[in-house]
């Protein structure tokens, strides 16, 4: 029988600052058409009512979520993972903390 001793760490979800602007417009470049430059993702992280958070592994940002609130209502700004890290659960990760931070805002409808 074998036990598996050293499972691999999960990423890690925080909210996204201006210091993420180029690894996020990194990930939106490979994941849409028209990908956002470093300093459209500034502009929104610098923007009051974007709420955004980030999934770093090991290192890496691997996937971010950005939404914009206003009065108790949200719309998801986007959302990617990087291509190579999907399928793992990650987009789901960070919306379950995305939500519960709007929440926390007072946010009641998520608009997508
Ligand atoms: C969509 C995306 C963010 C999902 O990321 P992910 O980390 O692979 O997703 P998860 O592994 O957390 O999957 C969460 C759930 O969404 C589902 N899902 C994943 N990708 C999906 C897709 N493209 N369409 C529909 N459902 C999808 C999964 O089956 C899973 O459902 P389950 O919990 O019932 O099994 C990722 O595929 C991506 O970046 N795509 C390109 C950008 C994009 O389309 N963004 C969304 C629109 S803004």
């Amino acid at each position: 029988m074998v036990f598996r001793l050293f499972t691999r760490p999960a990423p890690v979800v925080s909210e996204a600052s201006l210091p993420d602007a180029a690894a996020i417009a990194s990930l939106h470049q490979a994941s849409f058409r028209h990908g956002w430059s470093k300093d459209e993702v500034e502009r929104l992280l610098a923007d009051r009512t974007v709420l955004a958070h980030r999934a770093v592994h090991n290192g890496m940002t691997v996937g971010f979520v950005l939404s914009r609130f206003a009065a108790d209502e949200a719309e998801i700004l986007s959302l990617a993972v990087a291509p190579s890290q999907r399928g793992k659960g990650i987009a789901g990760v960070l919306l379950d903390l995305h939500m519960r931070r709007l929440a926390g805002l007072k946010v009641r409808a998520l608009f997508c």
